[in-house]
């Protein structure tokens, strides 16, 4: 929105510019007048769209043709000041002053310009036969008033005028030239229709139109007005209502019905109430509401980001299989400007039987943008028309803003749905995998897989009855490890081949370097455990190095199975990510060791037994 408006009046002299704006001051003919008026300021509050307005005369005797190249280029707007009686001062519209204007301007940056027929009081005719051929001509010119500053006729008007063809132009809505709206007007209007179409029949019924009309405008349409509307669109067009409902043609066609109308503001306050600028862009104040995330702290999706986004799921299931097919994900992304997931996306959540974008899968990408990247979340949400559709000020709304880690921490609880668990290893390690059997893929039905490669995934698992979200991570070997941040992560998931005997010294000394002395908990995960192992390398066994530091004993894994692999091992991510406070041993490690230390006490004890009966029968 624009901040103020500023007005400037040229003409030749004596056309009477001075007078015009002292008869709008003063309300009053001014008998005699300066040359050149003041700069006039009309606070907000009195002028009809509510901007300041500056109104700025010009006098060919008081100023050089600098001083009017300087306000030209400050102007938001310019009226060119014509005498009706003085077919002279008209012609010079064509042949001076619009040149003048927007001579060296390319079309799409022209000043809007208004033509001012002035001295009404003394011509019984009108002036129109000539003027039109002008605004024929010249596409900038917004509209052209009579008036007379002796009979005060139309002046308030005048500047009226002026202040729209700043505040809601034509020239990015329509082309008079084509009589069509433009592309990029066009172009908002059918996403503008996609959002209101709120159950996805490409026609607006008379409930989603008031809504649309409510959301507006404030108030919906009365009964009769809106069968009004929709006799209108039907009479001009062939195919602008159906089923009782605004068709996109017939909502097109209403647009430029009203442009054509001259009441441009309908369809700008339309543009505007969706986040569109004077650009006909979105507005970043639309897209990124202001929105604080202290650091430590995350951000995830709460009631309201779920059900607005579990509604849209369900308007694009046409079919109503539960799954989003690839036309019905093209048509949830028609509100984009671009298609904002990759091929990624299938082995990033979980996909159905037939390889399609499930409702938990779907809902389980949303989780994860608005954990990476809220930015783009609110963003995306922004596309949605969020604001719109759930009456609220903004998609800010949708999210939670968790408490500070280190609070989480202190207070040994956390009210956190989302973890972060970096999956780290030599390369080889199985990690990928590993990270595509959280989605209940086997090693076979991997290898089946379609779509470029993720190194995220991210599905729910139960944590004492509650289902969490968690997110796996895979950090490729050949990433440096330099700043706190990359190896930063709610659990640390250290997976080795017990195939390669050098894969596990890998995880033994990122445990060293990052994670020994954090607060993060670390598993172990000894990966293809359907493989034979191979004889390890001198120094501790990952037996004894998990024993040494207190860490659960390594978790054998493999993902070489007939079904979905087994999902302990992610249960148990989650619950270390959830209970960070309770260390490895009261996480259930201490009854494996106690278990272990009781084997080798028995074992003792037998060997102790067999050698005394041994030693007796000696
Ligand atoms: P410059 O400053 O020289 O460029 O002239 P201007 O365009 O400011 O014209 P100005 O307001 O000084 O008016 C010129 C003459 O026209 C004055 O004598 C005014 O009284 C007269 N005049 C202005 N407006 C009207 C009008 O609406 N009707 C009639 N009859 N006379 C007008
Ligand atoms: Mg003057």
């Amino acid at each position: 929105m624009k901040r103020d408006v500023r007005i400037l009046l040229v003409g030749e002299a004596q056309v009477g510019k001075t007078s015009l704006i002292m008869a709008l001051v003063g309300e009053e003919f001014p008998e005699e007048v300066p040359a050149r008026a003041e700069e006039i300021t009309i606070p907000a509050d009195v002028t009809p769209e509510k901007v300041p307005t500056h109104i700025v005369d010009y006098s060919e005797s008081e100023q050089t043709e600098d001083e009017l190249q300087e306000e030209i280029a400050k102007a938001n707007v310019v009226c060119v000041v014509y005498d009706v009686t003085k077919e002279a001062t008209i012609e010079k519209i064509r042949t001076k002053w619009i040149p003048m204007v927007n001579g060296g301007l390319g079309k799409g940056s022209r000043i809007p310009i208004i033509l001012v027929g002035n001295k009404s009081d003394l011509q019984a005719g009108s002036s129109m036969d000539v003027i039109l051929p002008i605004m024929n001509q010249f596409s900038e010119i917004e509209t052209c008033v009579e008036c007379s500053a002796k009979n005060l006729k139309n002046i308030s008007e005048l500047f009226y005028y002026a202040q729209k063809a700043v505040l809601h132009p034509t020239a990015p809505l329509y082309d008079p030239e084509e009589k069509q709206l433009r592309p990029a007007c066009a172009r908002a209007l059918t996403r503008i229709f996609n959002i209101s179409d709120q159950d996805n029949n490409q026609i607006l019924s008379d409930d989603e139109l008031n809504y649309f009309q409510k959301s507006c405008f404030g108030n919906p349409l009365a009964p009769q007005a809106l069968e009004d509307v929709k006799m209108v669109v039907w009479k001009n067009t062939t195919d602008g209502v159906q089923d009782n409902g605004l068709t996109l043609n017939g909502f097109l066609f209403l647009n430029t019905l009203f442009i054509q109308r001259g009441r441009h503001e309908t369809t700008w306050t339309i543009l505007r109430r969706f986040g569109y600028d004077d650009e006909l862009e979105l507005t970043d104040d639309y897209l990124y509401p202001p929105f604080r995330l202290p650091p430590g702290c995350s951000t995830e999706l709460n009631h309201l980001g779920y059900q607005f986004l579990q509604r849209l799921f369900e308007k694009h299931d046409k079919d109503q299989d539960g799954a989003l097919s690839l036309t019905e994900l093209q048509n949830f992304f028609s509100v984009f400007p671009c298609v904002p997931w990759g091929s990624e996306l299938y082995n990033t959540v979980c996909t159905t039987d037939k390889g399609l974008l499930s409702l938990h899968g779907f809902l389980c990408q949303w989780t994860l943008i608005a954990y990476l990247d809220v930015r783009h979340c609110l963003e995306c949400l922004g596309y949605l028309g969020y604001p719109i559709l759930s009456e609220q000020d903004s998609q800010t709304q949708a999210l939670t803003v968790t408490r500070e880690k280190r609070i989480d921490l202190e207070k040994g609880q956390t009210q956190r749905n989302v973890f972060l668990c970096k999956v780290l290893g030599a390369k080889g390690a199985g990690k990928s995998a590993f990270l595509q059997a959280f989605l209940g893929r086997s090693l076979a039905a991997q290898s089946e897989n379609r779509g470029e490669p993720s190194l995220y995934t991210i599905n729910t698992v139960q944590v004492n009855g509650q289902e969490k979200y968690l997110i796996l991570y895979e950090v490729s070997a050949d990433t440096k490890l330099t700043k706190p941040s990359d190896t930063a992560c709610d659990v640390a998931c250290l997976i080795y081949d017990p195939s390669d005997p050098k894969s596990f010294n890998y995880c033994a000394s990122i445990y060293k370097q990052h994670y020994m002395d954090s607060q993060i908990p670390c598993i172990f995960v000894a990966s293809k455990t359907d493989l034979p192992e191979a004889s390890q390398q001198p120094g501790l066994s990952p037996m004894e190095f998990c024993y040494k530091h207190c860490l659960p004993p390594p978790f054998l894994f493999s993902c070489h199975s007939q079904g979905p692999p087994g999902t302990a091992i992610y249960t148990k991510l989650a619950t270390a990510a959830t209970f960070p406070h309770l260390n490895a041993m009261e996480l259930g490690a201490a009854s494996f060791w106690l278990r272990v230390a009781l084997g080798a006490a028995v074992t003792a004890l037998v060997g102790f037994t067999l050698y005394r009966v041994l030693a007796q029968n000696k």
